[in-house]
């Protein structure tokens, strides 16, 4: 079963197709006619019948948005529409595109008035699992249900039987399956963000596909929830985690328990080992059980189960940092929210009271500041590698999302001679509440780059800053 979402208009998003021996990045042609995608308020089933339709904003008219899938080394070309009723633009999550296609209003572009469109348009350097969702009021346009998976594909992909794209989300209802728009709630943002209870697989509560056992399946987990921080399991089903972020792993990774923060994608290739005749499981881990967020239907064998690892996929082009400075070239202090003790932040250069700040929905800061700085954080030349510093100093855990680059985390302190290990490739990291952690990363995509926290309240709330690339 097609994943819903998937319909053939997904499948004709595509850019920079062609046979294979594709022109080098940004010199295939533009395809005819450029393929649109239309963000306007829609009618969606979200809880089944008979509870009623729910008014969202959707891409297409889906929630959530299209499918797009296109090639590594090919050109994405769409042109985005504005049917809402405000101002919005595209982020396209995790890829290392030029900055001037990176969706960030008033700092990458203006913001598409309602009725304009913009015409985004770059080359694909790495294959992976990205997602696409606006960058204007992201806590409130994201959360009324615009987001969508980009799926760049492999030249070789691995062999499975079934690929399924599934995005995380979850929903604030009423009980008439109303959302609740509530977005501007100061005790969510002050605390974890904005949860909902009604959690969905591609717009869905109870998202089903059919399988044999013994089959090998890649399942493409993206969470595009506000805040919700996902705690995954599997059942009926064994395999490894292959990528995480887009990012392939050097080796595949033994799939138990996987943390899926805000904005985080990982790939899993499973195969399906429950019984015929019986189901198997993706499992969310909420604090009243387990909850079957994706339910496959097992039918008889048709062949037999692989059982070995898959190959890694092949890795995508990341420059790996050679020389890494013992001291950060910045540091980041996360400051605020409930029970953080921050009595003042500053706002515009000017010292103000937190109990003021809150009234204006600013509850968290970084470096003692509530707002975008006009500085950035660090100016980096095209080229360096950078290392920064983040000390979680909140009480809650935050999932830190840099735009343009992905970075690795520097794991222990290392000694001496030798380097300290670094971890997997990411673009958004997950950190504890007091949590410290240095990050990585060779500074090669110049222009301006958000670093911010993807629980889109806190974003909204003062957790946003910015780096440069000259
Ligand atoms: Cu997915 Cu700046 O965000
Ligand atoms: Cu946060």
């Amino acid at each position: 079963a097609a994943a819903p979402g998937a319909g053939p208009r997904a499948e004709t998003a595509a850019a920079g197709r062609g046979p294979s021996g594709d022109p080098a990045p940004g010199s295939a042609p533009i395809p005819a006619p450029i393929p649109t995608l239309t963000a306007a308020p829609a009618s969606v089933q979200i809880v089944p019948p008979p509870a009623p339709r729910s008014s969202v904003w959707s891409y297409d008219g889906q929630v959530p948005g299209p499918v797009l899938r296109a090639r590594q080394g090919g050109r994405f070309v769409c042109r985005f529409v504005n049917a809402l009723p405000e101002a919005s633009t595209v982020h396209w999550h995790g890829l290392r595109l030029p900055n001037a296609m990176d969706g960030v209003p008033g700092m990458t572009q203006a913001a598409v008035q309602p009725g304009a469109s913009f015409l985004y348009d770059f080359p694909l350097k790495d294959a992976g699992v990205f997602w696409y969702h606006p960058h204007s009021r992201a806590y409130e346009q994201v959360d009324r249900g615009l987001s969508g998976a980009l799926i760049v594909e492999e030249a070789a992909p691995p062999e499975v039987e079934a690929d399924h794209v599934l995005l995380l989300d979850d929903w604030r209802l009423d009980a008439q399956a109303r959302l609740v728009e509530d977005f501007d709630n100061l005790h969510d943002r002050a605390h974890a963000g904005r949860h909902g209870g009604w959690i969905t697989a591609n717009g869905s509560g109870e998202w089903r596909a059919r399988a044999a056992q013994g089959d090998r399946l890649r399942l493409r987990l993206i969470n595009a929830a506000n805040a919700r921080i996902f705690q995954l399991r599997v059942q009926g089903l064994e395999g490894w985690v292959v990528a995480l972020d887009g990012m392939p792993l050097a080796a595949p990774a033994p799939l138990s328990r996987l943390v899926l923060a805000p904005a985080q994608r990982a790939d899993l290739i499973v195969d399906v080992t429950a019984d015929a005749g019986g189901e198997a499981f993706l499992i969310s881990m909420e604090r009243d059980g387990g909850y079957a967020l994706c339910t496959v239907a097992v039918d008889p064998p048709r062949r037999a189960r692989r059982g070995a690892p898959p190959a890694p996929l092949p890795p995508n082009p990341v420059a790996r940092p050679e020389r890494v400075a013992a001291a950060p070239d910045a540091v980041l202090l996360m400051q605020g929210g409930a029970m953080g003790g921050l009595g003042a932040a500053r706002r515009g250069g000017v010292e103000t009271p937190m109990r003021r700040l809150a009234q204006a929905g600013l509850v968290w800061a970084f470096n003692g500041r509530v707002d975008m700085p006009e500085e950035p954080l660090l100016t980096a030349r095209t080229g360096d590698a950078v290392k920064i510093e983040i000390r979680n100093d909140t009480a809650f855990p935050h999932a830190m999302h840099l735009h343009g680059h992905h970075f690795r985390k520097v794991i222990g302190s290392g000694n001496g001679s030798e380097p300290a290990p670094l971890g997997p490739l990411r673009d958004t990291l997950l950190m504890g509440r007091g949590e410290r952690a240095q990050i990585v990363f060779v500074a090669d995509n110049p222009g301006d780059w958000m670093l911010h926290c993807h629980m889109l309240d806190h974003s909204a709330g003062g957790m946003a800053t910015w780096l440069r690339v000259v």
